[in-house]
C-alpha cells in the first residue's frame, strides 16, 4: 500500500520519478505527488487526487526542474483519498517534505503535542503529523535532519518506510523503514530508493534491502550510509536484481491482467525449471534438502495467508494431507496473529505471500517464529520482507505480477505447494512409487494442459456478455475444487464489483440455495475427480430451482453438460492438480466480465497489491 519513489544524482529527477511511481502504482491509486528542489533551491511540492496520469498532467505547466526528489503514490489509510491527503507532505516551514507508507499509529497524541506548540495541519494524515514533528525536533534544537529524524522515529509507533527532503540540504535524501518496504538502489554517481526493485531495475542491478530500524543516509557523491535510530553504523550488502524490464510492460496485451493469465504455462514451467528432474522423476526442492530434518519431524503444518494466498494454502493443506499424511491448518494470518494460537517448536509454519510483504503474514511469521516454530515461506517477490524474515521457503519465480488480482502468483504458489508436497512424501515414504512418478509426470504437463485452456478466451469473452446483468453469482467447488470455486469468486468481486460467493458446493443446501432463482447464475466446478457424482446431484438441486448453471468440466464430460445451461470443456488431469487447470477460466471469465462493465481490470478500486498495513 502507497509506494515511494526517490532519485538524486546528475539526471532530472522527475522523468525518472515519474516512470517510477508507475511502476508502483500496484500499491495505491487514489493520488500522487512528487517533491523536488530546483537549483534554486526551492522545495517544489505537487500532488493531486487520482492517478499518476493525473498528476503528469497537473504538472504539465509547473517548474519539475531539479536532481534531487520524492514522489509517492497513495493507498489511503487515514484521511480521504483528496489532494489535501496526497503526498508529500510540507513541514509548517515548508522547509521539509517527507512521503510515507504505513501507519503511525500514535499519530493523535502526537498531533495534539504539536497543537499545542502552534503547529497547524493541511491534511487529515498521520503522515503530516510526522514531518512537523521531524521539523519542530530539528528546529528546536538545532539539529541536522538525520539526528532529527532517528529522535522523532523514537517517538513513533507503528510501521514507516519514509522518505524526507530538507531544502536547506539538497544533496541529501534520507530514508528510513520499520515494517514497510525499502529498497535503495546504487548507481554510477546517483542513488534511486523505491518499495520495490521495479522503479531501479532499468538504472542500476545493485540495491540494498533496507532492514526494519535502519536509516538510509543517500548523499550526493558519498558512499551509502546506513545507520540505526541510535546512529551505530549497520553493515549493509549489495545485492544484484535481475529483472527482465519486458516483465514490467504490458507487451501488447490490453491489460497487465490478461498479459499474466496468459503468462502462466511459462510461468509454470519456470517455476519448475531445476526443481524436476526428468530422467528421474523427481522432485527436488533445495529447501527440503537443507531442513529435511525440521520438515519430516513436523507434528503438524500451519499455513498462514491473506486473499488470494489463502486459497492457494487450501489446495496446499489437501496436497500435504494426502500426499504426506501430516495434519495441516490454515490460517488467515490477520486472525491468527490474534488469537494467541498454540505453536509448538515441532510445528512448521507456511508462510505464503505473493508481494512478501503482506503485513498481517510477515507479523504472523514473526508470532510463530518467538514461539520457536520452523517457518517456511513461498513468496515471489524476490528479496521481499517475508522470505528475509523465514527460515528458508521457496521461490514461485513467476516473475513481478502487477495487475491487482492475482492470477499467475495463485498458479505458481499452487505448483510450489505440489512440489512440496511430492518431495516432503518421497522423503517420508508416504507416497508408493507409482502414484509419486504419475504425479510428477502430470505436473510437467499441466503448462501444456493451460495452453489448451487459454485457447478458450475468446469463447469466455462470449460468454461474459450475458453475465454482465448479474448482481450476485456463486461458485461452486467439491475438495480441491472448493478452493478453485473459492478464488473464482474473489476474482469476481475484486474486478467487476460483482458480488459473488464461494462455496462447498454440498454446503450450499444449508443456506445458499435461497438465493438462487432464475437470475443467478451458478458457475459450477465439477472436473471429473472422484466428487464428480456429488456434484452432479448439487448441480441438479440447482437447475430445480431454475438457476442458470455455467460448468466447467473435464473433455468429454457425459451428465453435468446435459443439464448445464452453457459448459465449457477442460482438459482432464489428476485430481490433485485440477485447480492449476481450473482457476484459469474461471480467471479469464471475471476478465471479460470486468471489461464488458467497463471496469478499470489492473487497478480496481479500492484495493492495492500489496497491503503493508494491518
Ligand atoms: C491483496 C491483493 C491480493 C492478494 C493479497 C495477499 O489483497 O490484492 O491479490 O492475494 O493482498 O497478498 P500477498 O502478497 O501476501 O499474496
Amino acid at each position: 500500500m502507497c509506494g515511494i519513489v526517490g532519485y538524486i544524482g546528475q539526471r532530472d529527477a522527475y522523468p525518472i520519478l515519474i516512470k517510477g511511481l508507475k511502476r508502483l502504482e500496484y500499491r495505491g491509486y487514489d493520488s500522487a505527488g512528487v517533491a523536488i528542489i530546483n537549483r534554486g533551491r526551492e522545495l517544489n511540492v505537487y500532488k493531486t487526487k487520482g492517478k499518476v496520469s493525473d498528476l503528469e498532467h497537473f504538472v504539465e505547466d509547473k517548474d519539475v526542474s531539479g536532481t534531487i526528489g520524492i514522489a509517492h503514490t497513495r493507498w489511503a489509510t487515514h484521511g480521504e483519498p483528496c489532494t489535501e491527503n496526497a503526498h508529500p507532505h510540507y513541514s509548517q516551514t515548508k522547509r521539509l517534505a517527507l512521503i510515507h507508507n504505513g501507519i503511525i499509529e500514535n499519530y493523535a497524541s502526537l498531533k495534539n503535542k504539536l497543537q499545542a506548540k502552534g503547529y497547524t495541519f493541511q491534511s487529515s494524515t498521520d503522515t503530516e503529523v510526522l514531518v512537523q514533528l521531524i521539523e519542530f525536533i530539528q528546529t528546536s534544537h538545532e539539529l541536522n535532519l538525520l539526528t532529527a529524524v532517528q529522535l522523532a522515529l523514537q517517538e513513533v509507533i507503528g510501521a514507516y518506510a519514509i522518505a524526507v527532503l530538507d531544502k536547506e540540504n539538497p544533496n541529501q535524501i534520507i530514508a528510513a523503514r520499520k515494517s514497510s518496504p525499502l529498497v535503495v538502489g546504487i548507481g554510477e554517481g546517483e542513488f534511486f530508493l523505491a518499495s520495490d526493485a521495479t522503479p531501479i531495475v532499468e538504472y542500476t542491478d545493485k540495491v540494498v534491502y533496507l532492514d526494519d530500524g535502519e536509516i538510509a543516509v543517500i548523499r550526493r557523491d558519498e558512499k551509502l550510509k546506513v545507520v540505526n535510530l541510535d546512529n551505530v553504523e549497520c553493515p549493509h550488502d549489495v545485492k544484484t536484481v535481475t529483472m527482465n524490464l519486458g516483465q514490467l510492460e504490458k507487451g501488447g496485451y490490453p491489460h497487465f491482467m490478461l498479459k499474466e493469465i496468459f503468462e502462466q504455462p511459462d510461468c509454470i514451467r519456470d517455476c519448475m525449471r531445476g526443481r524436476i528432474n526428468v530422467e528421474a522423476d523427481n522432485v527436488v526442492l533445495s529447501a527440503v534438502i537443507d531442513y529435511k530434518k525440521q520438515l519430516l519431524s513436523a507434528k503438524r503444518f500451519i499455513i498462514v495467508a491473506c486473499g488470494t494466498s489463502w486459497h492457494a494454502a487450501l489446495i496446499g493443506k489437501h496436497l500435504i494431507e494426502s500426499l504426506c499424511r501430516i495434519p495441516v491448518e490454515v490460517e488467515y494470518a490477520s486472525e491468527f496473529r490474534y488469537h494467541n494460537p498454540v505453536i509448538d517448536a515441532d510445528d512448521v509454519v507456511i508462510a505464503i505471500s505473493q508481494s512478501g510483504e503482506t503485513a498481517d503474514t510477515l507479523a504472523a511469521v514473526e508470532l510463530a517464529k518467538s514461539r520457536g516454530a520452523f517457518i517456511y515461506g513461498i513468496c515471489n517477490a524476490i528479496g521481499s520482507s517475508i522470505p528475509r524474515a523465514t527460515h528458508t521457503g521457496s521461490y514461485i519465480h513467476v516473475g513481478p505480477e502487477i495487475g491487482v488480482a492475482s492470477t499467475k502468483a495463485f498458479t505458481g504458489q499452487v505448483t510450489v505447494l505440489a512440489m512440496l508436497a511430492l518431495s516432503m512424501a518421497k522423503e517420508k515414504n508416504s507416497i508408493d512409487n507409482h502414484t509419486f512418478v504419475n504425479i510428477v509426470k502430470e505436473l510437467q504437463q499441466i503448462p501444456e494442459k493451460m495452453e489448451e485452456v487459454l485457447k478458450e478466451n475468446e469463447h469466455i469473452a462470449q460468454l461474459a456478455k450475458i453475465f454482465t446483468y448479474a448482481k450476485n453469482c456463486i461458485y461452486l467447488g467439491r475438495g480441491y475444487s472448493y478452493p478453485v470455486a473459492l478464488e473464482g469468486a474473489l476474482k469476481l468481486k475484486e474486478i467487476s464489483y460483482i458480488h459473488a460467493e464461494g462455496y462447498p458446493a454440498a454446503e450450499m443446501k444449508h443456506g445458499p440455495i435461497a438465493l438462487v432463482d432464475e437470475e443467478m447464475p451458478v458457475v459450477v466446478i465439477a472436473p471429473h475427480d472422484d466428487l464428480y457424482e456429488k456434484v452432479l446431484s448439487n448441480v441438479q438441486e440447482v437447475k430445480a430451482r431454475k438457476g442458470r448453471v455455467i460448468a466447467f468440466v473435464s473433455k468429454g464430460d457425459q451428465m453435468i453438460s446435459q443439464i448445464a445451461d452453457t459448459c465449457i470443456e477442460l482438459p482432464d488431469t489428476m485430481d490433485c492438480l485440477t485447480p492449476l487447470i481450473a482457476t484459469v477460466p474461471l480467471q479469464m471469465l471475471a476478465y471479460h466480465i470486468a471489461v464488458c462493465k467497463g471496469k478499470n481490470v489492473d487497478q480496481p478500486r479500492n484495493l492495492a497489491k500489496s497491503v503493508t498495513v494491518e
